[in-house]
């Protein structure tokens, strides 16, 4: 056993020094041992868990709590509450069984079969932004015309949240993941967002219709189980992880495609490889890096450490992700390889629920828009590419295209 006292501490967020790679530091954290402790800005400290076997183990791990109410939650940044902020732990501050019953109503909402289905109206909001891309003057920015527009369009269409508020809540949401703000303009902007799904749901309650939130408070309604509240921040958080998440995922997989020329060719000749190459992207970037966070609730051995009980632990996915334990040649992109127990939709209860919708847009975005515009390449030098090195989730705030 490794004793806690002497293992070395690390100052995390670590920087990136490459924008395709996790940052440098997390190779040496995956020696071993496997697991070791940083200290936060909080000024907390936090275990960090950086082998892929050990961070899927600990994400299925019952002894490893979710909520933020512990007092040991490893919060990255804090987020001030105060007194007017309407919210209740959504599906990712609650553990079994009360996140069971909050995640059971809406699975069927996410299955395969039912995401399928939305394929034809994907596609149609696709072609209309390539459409509208092609008859812009170049160079166009690919996040504002269409990695940004095609999740928002798809995930409001699905909530039944006006696609005319998307400046509103795009703005609310960045802010909310910006890691660079003070703690009360993350507060403002939960607190807009959080009243502003107070009155879809309030108007939905009066005339439920036939989009997910009206479907929730029918289904809900009928068992006995409706909560104004929960169903509030089960829409806030959605329309939060619905969008931003695919958004970046759209712009550096385009980009990622375009410096691998080879293997954007035998895409563009095979478009049945699309589906391997999307979760090949989905490895190869796992943008929500430390978004698994978790506490212990009983002392953890685990990886030759001790975890004890009220320690926070971060389940470091970029990491786990190029484990060359768990992938071989980690930081190579290979379209072809056996990707898919990645780690970029987390693991155990809290696996992303809407990943099945995440994967056929990114798949119908990247095949369209290289159908469509084989000669795509970036407008700008690689070194004035901005990509988000201060957010929770990793991506890029614009991409300058041109053909
Ligand atoms: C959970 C990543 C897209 C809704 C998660 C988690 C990760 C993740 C890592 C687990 C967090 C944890 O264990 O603490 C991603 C990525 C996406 C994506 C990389 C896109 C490329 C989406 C979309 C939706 C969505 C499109 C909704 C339509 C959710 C929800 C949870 C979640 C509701 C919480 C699940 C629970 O706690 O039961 N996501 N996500 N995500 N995601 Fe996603």
């Amino acid at each position: 056993m490794t004793d806690t006292a002497s293992t070395p501490r690390n100052a995390f967020p670590m920087a990136r020094s490459c924008p395709y790679d996790p940052p440098d530091g997390y190779a040496a954290l995956r020696a071993a041992p496997t697991i070791s402790q940083v200290t936060l800005p909080s000024g907390r400290s936090a275990w960090l868990v950086a082998s892929h076997a050990d961070a899927r183990a600990l994400l299925a791990d019952p002894r490893l709590s979710i909520s933020r109410e512990n007092p040991g939650f490893p919060s990255i940044v804090e987020m001030r509450e105060a007194p007017d902020l309407k919210v209740t732990p959504s599906l990712i501050g609650l553990d079994p069984p009360e996140h069971t019953a909050l995640r059971r109503p809406v699975i069927t909402e996410f299955t395969v079969k039912r995401i399928r289905g939305m394929g034809p109206g994907i596609q149609r909001i696709v072609d209309e932004h390539i459409d509208a891309m092609l008859a812009a003057e170049k160079p166009v920015d690919l996040v504002a015309s269409l990695a940004m527009p095609v999740p928002s369009l798809v995930i409001c269409d699905l909530l039944g949240v006006p696609y005319s508020d998307h400046g509103f809540f795009q703005e609310r949401s960045g802010a909310m993941l910006n890691l660079t703000l003070r703690p009360e303009q993350r507060h403002a902007a939960l607190s807009d967002l959080s009243n502003y799904m107070d009155k879809l749901v309030t108007r939905a309650e009066a005339a439920p219709g036939d989009d997910l939130i009206g479907r929730l408070i029918v289904k809900t309604r009928e068992t006995g189980e409706y909560d104004h509240d929960q169903t509030r921040d089960l829409a806030r958080l959605l329309l939060l992880a619905g969008h931003e998440t695919t958004a970046n995922m759209i712009s550096l997989g385009t980009v990622a495609l375009l410096n691998n020329p080879e293997q954007l060719d035998e895409l563009k000749a095979d478009s049945s490889l699309w589906p391997n190459a999307v979760e090949e992207l989905l490895r190869y970037f796992t943008i929500a890096d430390f978004v698994p966070a978790r506490t212990a609730l009983a002392d953890i051995e685990v990886g030759g450490v001790t975890i004890r009980e009220g320690e926070g632990v971060i389940l470091l996915t970029a990491s786990a992700d190029r484990d060359e334990a768990a992938f071989e040649d980690p930081d190579a992109l290979d379209i072809h390889r056996a990707a898919r127990h990645h780690l970029a939709f987390g693991y155990g209860v809290h696996q992303c629920l809407g990943q099945n919708l995440a994967r056929l847009e990114l798949e119908i975005v990247y095949r369209t828009l290289f159908d469509r515009i084989p000669d795509l390449r970036v407008a700008v030098p690689e070194e004035e590419l901005p990509f988000k090195h201060d957010s929770f989730i990793y991506g890029m705030h614009a991409l300058p295209v041109t053909w």
